[in-house]
């Protein structure tokens, strides 16, 4: 790719495992900790996309603890283990292959950057709980603007700062909707798909498709 000047992750799913903090807890859950974590995460974004339809702003933790109610309900999950589940959210792991890359890419001269949902705390923490103080130029949240992915005014934080232009930013995610939605707002947008999954019909083709962000080493 050319003209790069800038390499910028999603966070939840992209640079850390959302389903970790259920998977920790899979010997109390029991089989069905990746059907309740799944559901978790759909409820969480589907709460943040209703909310900023709605314009009802809340942040990122409200709807996460939102959502995880709900989802414990459905799945009868006991109630005493919620301060458990959101306190490991806050540690979640990032993929094996992430540090290594990140170190790699700090060699090179990139702007190198977080843009996500999450609130400016709950990304400090899961950078230093992570060890990868050091590496981020920026961690851009959408509490800055205070409308969550997909509104053009969250991808529009990096391009006003770096003062550069839309495709010369390269936005990873894992999250098939958010590349589609830094892709249409501009940005020359890499799919992280992990799970061998399918993409999404909304308009826009990846530029890459990667199996994890090893690859991203050969492309820039
Ligand atoms: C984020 C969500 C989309 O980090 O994963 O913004």
């Amino acid at each position: 790719m050319k003209n790069v000047k800038a390499i910028i992750f999603d966070a939840y799913g992209t640079l850390f495992d959302v389903n970790s903090a259920a998977e920790k807890c899979k010997d109390k859950i029991g089989d069905k900790w990746e059907g309740f974590a799944n559901f978790w995460r759909t409820t969480q974004l589907e709460y943040t996309w209703l909310r900023s339809l709605m314009k009802r702003h809340e942040d990122f933790w409200k709807v996460t603890e939102d959502s995880l109610d709900k989802s414990m309900n459905l799945f009868k999950i006991d109630k005493s283990m919620k301060n458990e589940l959101l306190n490991l959210y806050k540690v979640l792991n990032t993929f094996p292959e992430v540090r290594d890359v990140l170190n790699k890419l700090k060699e090179k001269n990139y702007k190198l950057a977080i843009l996500s949902n999450g609130t400016p705390k709950l990304l400090n923490e899961l950078v230093s709980s992570n060890n990868l103080n050091n590496i981020f130029d920026d961690i851009f949240s959408i509490e800055e603007v205070g409308i969550y992915k997909p509104d053009a005014k969250v991808y529009d934080m990096p391009v006003k700062k770096y003062k550069i232009q839309k495709e010369e930013i390269v936005f990873l995610s894992a999250n098939t909707w958010d590349v589609s939605g830094g892709g249409n707002y501009g940005y020359s947008s890499i799919w992280v798909n992990r799970n061998n999954s399918i993409f999404d019909n909304l308009d826009y083709i990846p530029k890459k498709e990667v199996k994890n962000l090893n690859q991203l080493l050969d492309i820039v």
